[in-house]
């Protein structure tokens, strides 16, 4: 029987999770089979045990189950302890549970390696303060930003979170409206904003000469938020696809042991991606 692995979400049906590992699978000559399971909202922590109590060897959580999956997890890596979300779960030969977050690699992969964008010495923008948000934070300071401002609707949150990681750099926290008069190299929406097809309010000038904007929704067209920073003079304007399959790339890696090729993958999806989607 092949190795069992598994997406689990509420909604899931829209996810191309099997797809993208389907795909990883046949490139490496892996045997496995991955599908979608929908999570139930009242007992998640069920569903993982009874996944993996039927031979079950990995799965991958999406929204709403990531910070449910980090508490369940009996061990992280300290990606995950620091995203305070876990996107994969394996279970180890001794019947633990450990929790990895690969978002924070899969964004930083597609947006260094894939597109060319140098983080080093940029004054970097993270919109949102929510899961997405927090899982990108360190990654983005390890990658060399000098600054990272985030900015959310709910200024609070976005204020704690910047607590959480001044340790790791120079790191601000504030509301939307305080981004008047500020300029920034790169900014990432980690906000859901897209998905009602939104855009944060923004002042319309926070975007220096030759920045490049992060969307980490993705979509068949442009998203809502590509197009503002088409807009709004973005040197170049990316959607989260590259993202999703380089996230799905690291997990496939832990599991496996061997890293698959993305770009072909991406392609592929490119053509047929669904609208306002994420993870
Ligand atoms: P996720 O796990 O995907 O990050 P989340 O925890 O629900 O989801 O966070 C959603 C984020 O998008 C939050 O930062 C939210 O702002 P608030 O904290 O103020 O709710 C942000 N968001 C959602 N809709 C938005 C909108 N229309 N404009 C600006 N921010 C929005």
């Amino acid at each position: 029987m092949p190795d069992r692995y598994a997406v689990i979400g509420n909604p899931i049906s829209h996810s191309k999770s099997p797809q993208i590992h389907a795909e990883f699978a046949l490139q490496t000559r892996q045997s496995l089979e991955y599908s979608r399971l929908l999570g139930d909202l009242t007992d998640f922590a069920g569903d993982v045990r009874r996944f993996f109590a039927d031979a079950g060897r990995g799965l991958n959580v999406t929204v709403p189950f990531k910070v449910q999956a980090w508490a369940l997890a009996n061990e992280r890596s300290p990606q995950a302890e620091l995203a305070g979300a876990v996107n994969t779960l394996t279970q180890l030969p001794n019947g633990r549970l450990r929790g990895d977050n690969t978002d924070g690699a899969g964004l930083m992969r597609d947006l260094t390696h894939n597109h060319g964008f140098d983080v080093r010495g940029a004054r970097v923008l993270l919109l949102g303060a929510g899961g997405a948000a927090q899982g990108v934070i360190q990654p983005l300071l390890a990658a060399g930003a000098t600054q990272l401002v985030i900015a959310n609707r709910t200024a609070s949150k976005a204020v704690e979170l910047a607590e959480k990681f001044a340790i790791a750099g120079a790191v601000n926290g504030c509301g939307l409206e305080a981004l008047a008069g500020q300029q920034f190299d790169l900014i990432v929406n980690a906000t859901s904003a897209g998905l009602t097809n939104a855009v944060p309010a923004i002042p319309n000038d926070c975007l220096n000469a030759g920045g490049w904007i992060y969307d980490m929704l993705y979509s068949d067209q442009c998203t809502a938020f590509q197009r503002w920073g088409l807009a709004h003079g973005a040197a170049r304007a990316l959607d989260g696809l590259g993202m999703l399959v380089e996230q799905a790339a690291e997990s496939f890696w832990l599991w496996r042991g061997v890293r698959p090729e993305t770009a072909p993958i991406i392609t592929q999806l490119r053509g047929v991606a669904a609208a306002g989607s994420r993870g």
